[in-house]
């Protein structure tokens, strides 16, 4: 296969479906595959695809979609489709995207979040041969819902000639015993394919512009179509919750396969959950039950105990994690350094080799290296208005039970006694004692408990 000169490549992404079948008050392509918006997966794919410039067609009322390509894909130009009349019309919604755009033209739907970048180089690739449209397609075990590739032989190993495409509704019962789906992806190198999309009408099951009725279209007037065969894993295309699941697990099963490839133990790999960022180190070891939302990096050697919960965090080479423990967005825990059982960590940096082994709540807080944080121990950072900061110099030593309240200071080496509650800033090497003075009183017990017997034998 010859492989072209790089040429302009306009990505579209189709984002403006409701998806009526989620039952969602939130747009479809806002529901999260591994902590990223299915729209999110789609513009990292256009981004890594060898895509020039691209478009996304979102729906009016939709802010949270515009915000989201405004975030992720600044670059892109956002169009309106004002009523969702189908795929031909959203993609027609970026009229003024096409008019100005000579080059090959990718076309995706934001709902099919496991596509990877080399299928779609390979759909690319396809036209190479002299086809105007290429459509990706796969065999499905089950193809109920989906469009129906209708071809009549191959043209090359994983390449067939394709003569139209059949939605699910329109299809004739030999039509649906197809297997050989569109995902939905389609690689356009044909002049004037604005006035293409211009003949699609409505005169289907639906009452819609099918963006799949292009195909039969190109064979009317003599232009070549293929179908490129790619795994059906990569193509679900997310219509109702239940699609919403199958995706996150395929998406988890790849990330286990590659944590463990990278050098990752998993004890049991099926009960760790990744999201879409999760970076894992070498010679790492996951307990069981462990949950990663967005934005955690674990270094090497480090070992994550079972039932632990991180987001925002990163554990640095050979820390120690769990079991049971909560890293919050803006934990760092630094080389060596151990979070045990029952432990809560926000916005706060734990140095080399610092310690809370049981039972706390460490947030917006500095603790210095070697520091031992003791069991049942508080940062009290919030005053119902704002939150305060609590620096634990290097080698303090806090026993336990103790209340930081902040905004508050604990020099190095200082020892701060179990139970104190300190409000105070406390000096290096100092003790600081804050709780009440204990007394004794030798022989009370016995004398209180004489008194009441005999008091309630009286009555
Ligand atoms: C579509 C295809 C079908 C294919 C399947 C793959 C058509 C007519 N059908 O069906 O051949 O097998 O995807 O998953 O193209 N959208 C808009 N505006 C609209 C309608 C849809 O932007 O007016 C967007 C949606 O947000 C979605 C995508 O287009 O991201 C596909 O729409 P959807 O309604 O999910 O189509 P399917 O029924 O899945
Ligand atoms: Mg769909």
């Amino acid at each position: 296969m010859t492989i072209s000169s790089p040429r302009p490549l306009l990505t579209i992404v189709l984002a403006a479906g409701k998806g009526m079948r989620m039952k969602s008050d939130v747009p479809k392509v806002m529901h999260r595959v591994a902590g990223r918006t299915l729209l999110g997966h789609v513009l990292a794919l256009a981004a890594t695809a060898g895509t020039s410039a691209s478009a996304v067609v979102v729906g009016p009322d939709m802010p949270a979609v515009r915000t989201e390509v405004t975030h992720l894909a600044p670059a892109a130009v956002v169009f309106e489709q004002t009523q969702q009349r189908g795929t031909a019309d959203a993609v027609l919604a970026a009229r003024q995207g096409l008019q100005g755009h000579s080059g090959d033209v990718l076309v995706m739907f934001a709902d099919t979040p496991l596509i990877t970048a080399d299928t779609v180089r390979r759909l690319v690739r396809a036209l190479d041969q002299g086809a105007e449209v290429a459509v990706l397609g796969f065999h499905a075990k089950d193809a109920t819902g989906y469009g129906r590739l209708v071809t009549d032989g191959l043209l090359a190993a994983g390449v067939a000639n394709l003569l139209a495409i059949r939605e699910h509704k329109d299809a004739t019962p030999a039509e649906r015993q197809i297997d050989f789906c569109n995902s939905g992806v389609m690689a356009f190198r044909t002049p004037n394919l604005l006035s293409l999309l211009d003949q699609i009408g409505t005169n289907n099951a639906s009452g819609e512009y099918y963006l799949t009725d292009v195909i039969a279209i190109m064979r009317g007037q003599g232009r070549r179509a293929v179908a490129v065969a790619g795994v059906e894993e990569e193509m679900l295309g997310v219509n109702t919750r239940a699609h919403l699941a199958v995706a996150e697990g395929v998406f988890q099963r790849r990330a286990r396969v590659h944590a463990m490839a990278e050098g990752a133990t998993l004890i049991d790999p099926d009960t760790v959950w990744f999201a879409f960022d999760t970076r894992v180190g070498r010679d790492v070891v996951i307990e069981p039950n462990v949950f990663f939302g967005p934005g955690v990096s674990i270094g090497d050697r480090a070992i994550i105990r079972a039932h632990s919960h991180l987001t925002g965090a990163s554990v640095e080479a050979g820390a120690e994690v769990g079991p049971f423990a909560r890293l919050r967005p803006g934990a760092r825990i630094g080389e060596g350094a151990k979070i045990g059982n029952f432990v809560e960590v926000k916005n706060a940096v734990f140095e080399r080799g610092a310690k809370a082994n049981h039972l706390a709540y460490i947030g917006d807080a500095h603790v210095g290296s070697k520091a031992n944080i003791g069991a049942g121990t508080i940062f009290c950072n919030y005053d119902g208005f704002f939150k305060h900061r609590t620096e634990v110099g290097a080698g303090a030593f806090i026993g336990s039970n103790a209340s930081l309240v902040a905004p508050v200071r604990i020099g190095e080496g200082a020892f701060i006694a179990s139970g104190s509650v300190i409000t105070k800033n406390v000096d290096a090497d100092s003790l600081a004692l804050a709780r009440a003075v204990q007394e004794n009183r030798p022989g009370w017990a016995a004398k209180f408990r004489a008194l009441m017997s005999s008091r309630k034998n009286k009555r």
